[in-house]
């Protein structure tokens, strides 16, 4: 009997070896350049990188740390000019600043209100022209397109219902629509009307109180007067960062509105460097992973977001009105004004979108919901009430615009219990993740109800405990764990990134960025194709329009899992990091870079 041909990818390159080193790696006959490291100039006037003599305002004037999403904005139909858009989620204080070393997470002994400064600095977004000569993309540092968009120093607007809203005053903000900067800017997602979308994440952290358990612990819980319930669904204040020390509005003992401010959407025109950046609260407060649209048949704009926590849930907004093509004004209101869903999935492969309007259902007075203000402010408090399914940590949903079909990451979730399954969240504990399929029907991302699969089950297939599902053609290195981002390429392929966090050495792998086929018998064939330095996890992926520019972020480098894994075997420090990527300099730190990947000598990425 003839035996059935092995299935085979679209994705046309030489796999990679999984693995982990110092470095980084990419399929053979492409190159990897670094485009923007952590401190790098962005404007003309600005300092060079000094590791020893950091301050806020060189920061504010350079690249800021851990870039997580990457956008490219063409600025003309050449393909050789553009604007990338990067967020700078978090900061490493023990791997940034010299001195320092591990601080006790409690009362940050070693932090000062300048490293602090210098932090926040650190955070937020920056915006860079870029060109492409001779086949390498350089920062233009003349453009007057450069931007750096921080916590410390940029005024953003607030919009939608819950813009003005009491429980968004503060003795900064009487009006309640004036927030100074952005946070943990995790993904993101880019508009058909050519903006940016940066997404707050884990705002949380940030937060911080004098009080401390008999312990001599800060306190998590019990904080928050009326809004107890609240911040205890939002884990505020989580005490990440010493930010609360200096600056009251961190403190929620001050200002215990200030983190009702934080945790939404927030949409930047890159086009306009001096507009100010809009928080739209129509896309609900929750930890924010990324915000992709897609346009919808009918013009409508779809978002999809995850709030990655464990056992959060999965959110779609459907805007009022329709795109209108070459009408800025009016594209640019379309966030501010739609209908924000919950999802429920059902164990028949079909999943509902419950709607999250005040009056409708349980959201009433009777359960503490006096407007749609307070259910978009508290949006998983109104999600609890509605029944979503609670889901392994959905981080980035990826629509793909080639066939309709929508990718959602869910990471992991190792406090799921065994007992506590269900069809689109089947395994627990699951420590590896997987990632499911949306299909709406008719590709309408508008419809009530879609119909699910699951893509891939992650983690070792060769563990038959681990109970991984991928197609048998997928390698050794190949299979991955904790999907994190996800892009689709100019052909309509999906490409997913990981973040394995400190438990890689779980799998032996650095996170890295998989091709992963979704059509015919390849589907679910997992190729890998870029493998990050030791401790560090894959952010971005973008690719150009053209298809033959691939943006990759290459985020905290040194810092997870490295601890008790030989020969990198120690907790990093600025001193003492497991490596010293990209410069691979004495006394130069590991530094967080975005690199551009293209093929030797031109032509479309993964394509012959
Ligand atoms: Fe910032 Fe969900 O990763
Ligand atoms: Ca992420
Ligand atoms: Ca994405
Ligand atoms: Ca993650």
């Amino acid at each position: 009997t003839a035996k059935a041909a092995a299935p085979v990818s679209s994705f046309d390159f030489a796999e990679i070896d999984a693995g982990v080193d110092e470095t980084h790696h990419v399929a053979r006959g492409y190159d990897a350049a670094i485009l923007l490291r952590w401190g790098d100039p962005i404007f003309a006037d600005a300092p060079a990188f000094d590791p020893a003599n950091q301050s806020a305002e060189a920061q504010l004037r350079q690249f800021g740390y851990n870039n997580d999403y990457v956008a490219f904005l063409p600025l003309d139909d050449t393909g050789t000019r553009g604007l990338i858009c990067v967020n700078h989620e978090y900061t490493n204080e023990e791997v940034m600043f010299p001195g320092l070393g591990r601080q006790d997470k409690v009362d940050f002994a070693g932090m000062t209100a300048e490293l602090v400064d210098i932090e926040m600095a650190a955070h937020g977004v920056s915006i860079v022209e870029i060109a492409l000569e001779n086949g390498t993309w350089t920062p233009v540092l003349t453009s007057r397109f450069n931007r750096r968009i921080s916590p410390l120093s940029t005024e953003m607007a607030v919009d939608g219902p819950a813009a003005g809203h009491a429980r968004l005053k503060t003795s900064a903000d009487r009006t309640g629509k004036r927030v100074m900067g952005t946070l943990n800017n995790c993904a993101g997602g880019h508009t058909p009307w050519g903006t940016y979308l940066a997404a707050e994440e884990n705002f949380h952290g940030y937060f911080w109180t004098d009080e401390k358990d008999a312990e001599g612990k800060r306190l998590t819980k019990g904080l928050g007067g009326d809004q107890q319930k609240s911040y205890e669904r939002y884990a505020v204040p989580g005490g990440w960062y010493a930010w609360g020390r200096f600056h009251d509005r961190f403190n929620v003992d001050k200002e215990p509105n200030e983190p009702n401010r934080f945790g939404w959407v927030v949409e930047i025109d890159p086009n306009d460097p001096g507009s100010t950046p809009v928080k739209h609260t129509a896309l609900g407060r929750f930890r924010h992973e990324g915000a992709e649209t897609i346009l919808n048949s009918d013009g409508r704009v779809v978002v999809y977001m995850g709030d990655d926590a464990r056992f959060d849930y999965l959110y779609r907004f459907v805007s009022r009105e329709a795109y209108r093509e070459g009408d800025k004004a009016h594209n640019m209101a379309l966030l501010s004004d739609g209908t924000l869903s919950v999802a429920r999935f059902g164990e028949d492969g079909s999943m509902e979108w419950l709607p999250l309007v005040f009056g409708e259902g349980p959201l009433t007075p009777e359960n503490g919901f006096e407007s749609q203000a307070d259910v978009l402010i508290d949006t998983r408090l109104a999600a609890d009430l509605l029944g979503a399914t609670p889901m392994d940590r959905p981080e980035d949903v990826q629509p793909n615009p080639a066939t309709d079909r929508v990718y959602v990451m869910l990471t992991n979730n190792t406090k799921r219990k065994a007992d506590a399954t269900d069809a689109a969240n089947p395994r627990g504990p699951n420590a590896f993740g997987h990632v499911v399929e949306l299909t709406p029907p008719g590709g309408d991302h508008a419809a009530e109800t879609f119909a699910w699969d699951i893509l891939v089950t992650c983690g070792d297939p060769r563990v038959a405990e681990i109970g991984a599902v991928w197609n048998p053609a997928t390698s050794d290195s190949g299979w991955f764990a904790s999907p994190d981002n996800a892009a689709v390429d100019a052909d309509g392929r999906l490409w997913i990134s990981t973040d394995q966090g400190g438990s890689w050495p779980k799998t032996g792998k650095a996170d890295g960025l998989y091709a992963v086929d979704t059509e015919g018998d390849a589907r679910g064939l997992s190729r890998m194709f870029f493998r990050c330095p030791v401790g560090a996890e894959m952010c971005g992926p973008y690719f150009a329009p053209d298809g033959e520019t691939l943006f990759v972020a290459v985020q905290h480098p040194a810092t997870d899992g490295t601890k008790d894994y030989a020969p990198f075997a120690r907790a990093s420090t600025f001193e003492n990091p497991a490596t010293r990527w990209p410069d691979f300099e004495p006394g130069m730190p590991p530094r967080p870079s975005v690199l551009a990947i293209r093929k030797t000598g031109g032509g479309r990425i993964a394509k012959d």
